[in-house]
This record gives structure tokens, sequence and C-alpha cells, in this order.
């Protein structure tokens, strides 16, 4: 069944572990490639767009083991530079096979990547990264070759600072002869553990510069079967967090990193909610109703995070007084608004604004899930909604959440 039925209006009491970072894991599954020998995963989530990137993997000639939480991948067979187009479409980080293969085979071949559709998303970065290690790009169609006949380091500037970008150029160029510099790349969490896990295998990658933005990667070291976990996804804690900001309550969250989430403990706590830390261990207390914020705004890390900006507006639906909520990554990323207001949400977009004004309640409702986070937010909206409410095209949400109603029932939310 493709669709999620919610019975909303109560406050939240529970508590649920974090699973692993679906982010962080999906860049560290195409790094395998480069790996000459077994690399061991753990805290792995058993999620739509983890079992694509093992489908790719297989494509091209990895052995591939999962138990649990656990994958195992040996990339000592890899034979394959072509990408089948099936998986390649089904998700926009399939592209980080692009820089994965190029820096163990050379070549690449794929079609435009898909994914959320929150924007244009073009990877005119990825690939202007890449021309800076000597790779040549030719353009058939929708299909995409990109070869090198010896990857060599370089000097790398990104105009923005993409994740995705960052990480193709980090894989591209580990294996590359000499030094690679790349400036201005993305600081969010999944890029150190993307790095984490390629120093755990051998390769030399240092942070540099006065924030961090630059990195500097001695290129050429071979590269060794190692064991990594992957952390905490701080987009699924933050959902949970504002779906109690939401419906009202206290939960605690296993295994969340306040660290990677300070932006958004900042929009609670203004909201009115208020935390406390055990060991391993975040417990939100909410308010009855969320105070409005007059101005968030979305923006690369550490400020607040893009992905937890539907979350966001579906809590500060139900808040006292109007909240503005800028979105700054992407454009496109209102959707879920019009299906807000089938539930009773007051909300406006202006530009690349929304303009929402709380209401006391929201009600039950049949609604659509667009996109992963529009969806989470809409099951968020669901359980303080009063009645019963239906959240179609589930599997949208599927591709990131590993076991909602899991989660939710562990909440003490009713679904
Ligand atoms: C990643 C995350 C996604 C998150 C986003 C921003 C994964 C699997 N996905 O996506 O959940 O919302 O970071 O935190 O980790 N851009 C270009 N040209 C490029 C690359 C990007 O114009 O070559 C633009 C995009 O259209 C977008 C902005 O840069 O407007 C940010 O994109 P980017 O940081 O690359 O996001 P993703 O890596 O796609």
């Amino acid at each position: 069944m493709d669709s999620i039925h919610i019975c909303g209006g109560y406050p939240l009491y529970g508590e649920t572990r974090i699973q692993g970072s679906k982010n962080a894991v999906l860049p560290i599954l195409a790094a395998t490639v480069l790996v000459d020998g077994v690399s061991t995963l753990k805290n792995c989530p058993d999620i739509a767009d983890v079992r694509c990137m093992v489908r790719l993997l297989e494509s091209v000639g990895c052995s591939v083991e999962r138990r649990g939480g656990q994958i195992r991948v040996d990339a000592g067979c890899i034979r394959e530079t072509g990408l089948p187009r099936e998986y390649v479409i089904r998700m926009r980080s399939s592209v980080v096979m692009m820089g994965a293969l190029l820096g163990r085979m050379g070549k690449v071949t794929i079609s435009y990547p898909g994914g959320c559709v929150i924007g244009k998303r073009p990877i005119d970065m990825h690939l202007q990264s890449f021309a800076r290690l000597g790779v040549e790009l030719k353009e058939e169609g929708d299909t995409l070759t990109a070869q090198a006949k010896c990857l060599q380091g370089g000097l790398i500037r990104l105009a923005f600072p993409s994740v995705g970008a960052t990480e193709n150029s980090i894989l591209a160029a580990v294996l590359a002869q000499g030094e690679t510099q790349i400036e201005n790349v993305a600081r969010e969490p999944e890029i150190d553990a993307l790095c984490g896990f390629l120093c755990c295998a051998g390769a030399d990658i240092s942070r540099t510069g006065e924030d961090g933005s630059t990195l500097s990667i001695r290129g050429g070291n071979t590269l060794h079967s190692c064991c990594y976990h992957i952390p905490a996804d701080r987009i699924v804690a933050g959902t949970y967090l504002l779906g109690c900001m939401a419906a009202g309550g206290r939960i605690c969250l296993k295994e969340a990193e306040p660290r990677e989430l300070t932006a958004l403990l900042e929009v609670i706590e203004g909201m009115g909610g208020r935390f406390s830390y055990g060991q391993n261990t975040l417990t939100l207390t909410a308010p009855k109703r969320p105070q409005a914020l007059s101005h968030v705004c979305t923006a690369v890390y550490p400020g607040y995070p893009t992905d937890l900006q539907s979350q966001l507006v579906a809590a500060l639906a139900l808040a006292e007084g109007e909240s503005v909520v800028e979105e700054t990554v992407f454009e496109n990323r209102f959707r879920v608004v019009p299906e807000l207001v089938r539930m009773g949400a007051c909300i406006r977009i202006k530009g690349n604004r929304a303009i929402v004004k709380g209401v006391a309640s929201l009600h039950g409702s049949r609604v659509r899930a667009m996109e992963l986070r529009g969806g989470a937010a809409l099951c968020m909206a669901a359980l303080a909604a009063k009645g019963e409410s239906w959240i179609d095209d589930r599997h949208f949400i599927d591709r990131g959440y590993e076991a909602l109603e899991q989660d939710i029932r562990n909440l003490g939310g009713r679904i």
C-alpha cells in the first residue's frame, strides 16, 4: 500500500533510536569502488536509496553482501564503466559514482541523474571539477562520457560549496597523481564522514584554511580494506524534533548528534522548545503551542538545513503568530505548502519565502507526498492534526526513512 495512515491530534511521548545517515552512506558506498579490498560499513540504513546505490555497485562488478545494518563491498572485480540508466535516474546521488569510477577506472558513462524534484539541480560544478583533474567530457543526448588517460591532481575552486560537487571532487582526486586542493568546499558533516572513511582506508586528506573551507588531498595512496561506522542521520533526528514541536509532548532521541544540529536546536529554542542532554540522548520538551519566528533562512552548513525547511514550515503552521521562512539553497522547495493548506494551514508563498500565519489547530486530510522531505513534513503535520490523515505516494518518504512507522509508534504517535 503506497500510503501512510495517521490518527493525529495527540502530543508525542516516547523515545527512539536514530538510523544511520542517508546522505553520509551514499557517497561512502560510492567510495568503496576506490578500495583495493573489502569495505565493511556498519549502521547502514535499509532505505530505497541505499538499495539503489547497491544495485549501481553490483552493476559495475562489485560484490555486495548485506547483513542487518552491515554492508560489505568487495570492489576487487570491477570491470564496467557504464552505469545503468534505470538506477541512475532514480536518485540524484548516483552522480557521485562518476568521481569514484573515474578514480578507479579512468572512465565513466552515465545518463543525467534523477532525484527529488526541487529545482533544476544541474551538475555543472561537478563537471568543471573533473576537467581541472584532466578529465575530458563528451555529451551525446542525455548520456555523458567522462574519461582521463591519467588523472592528475590540481586546483579546484568551487563557485558554490555544493555538497555533491565536493564529494565528487574528493572521489576523483584521491587516487589521482599528485596533490589536489579543493577550495570553497561544503562543510556538511557528511563530507567529514566521507573523508573519515577514505582516511580510514589509507587516503591522505586534510582540511585547511581558517574556516576549514579548503581540502588538501595527497593522491595516489592505495586504499586498503577497512571498517567504518555510519553516523546518525541528522535530518531524520530533526524531522522528529519538529514533529514534536508541531504535536507537543516530550521525546527522547538516542544516538542523535546535537553538535551537528546546532542551527536547528537554536531555532527550536526560539519556538519555545527546551532540550536536555544525556549520554547519547537528546530530549526535547515542546511547549503546548510553538512561538512564531520572525525570519528563518536556509543556508549551507552550519546554517539552517534546507532538508529541514518543509518540516519547520509544518511546525510553524501551528505557531502563535506569523513566521517567515526563506529558502536560499534550492528553488521550488515549497511544494508541500498546498498540501499543508489542505490540512487547514495558512501559508502564502512570495518568491523564495513562505509566510506562515499560525493557526490553533490543523485537521486530518488526504494529502500527497511529492518529494522526500516534504512527504516527511506531511507526516509530522498529520501527527499534530486532529483526526485521520492519509499521506499518499509514501515511496518518496521511503527513500530516506528506514522505519518511519516504528519510530512514530516508539514516539507515541498513532500510525
Ligand atoms: C545534497 C544532499 C541534499 C541536500 C543538499 C543541500 C545528498 C545525497 N543530498 O544534495 O539532501 O538538500 O546537499 O544541503 O547528500 N548546484 C549547481 N551546480 C552543481 C551542483 C549544485 O548549480 O553542479 C546547485 C543546486 O542546484 C542547488 C545548490 O547548488 O541549488 C546546492 O546543491 P548541492 O549542495 O550540490 O546539493 P546536492 O549535493 O544535490
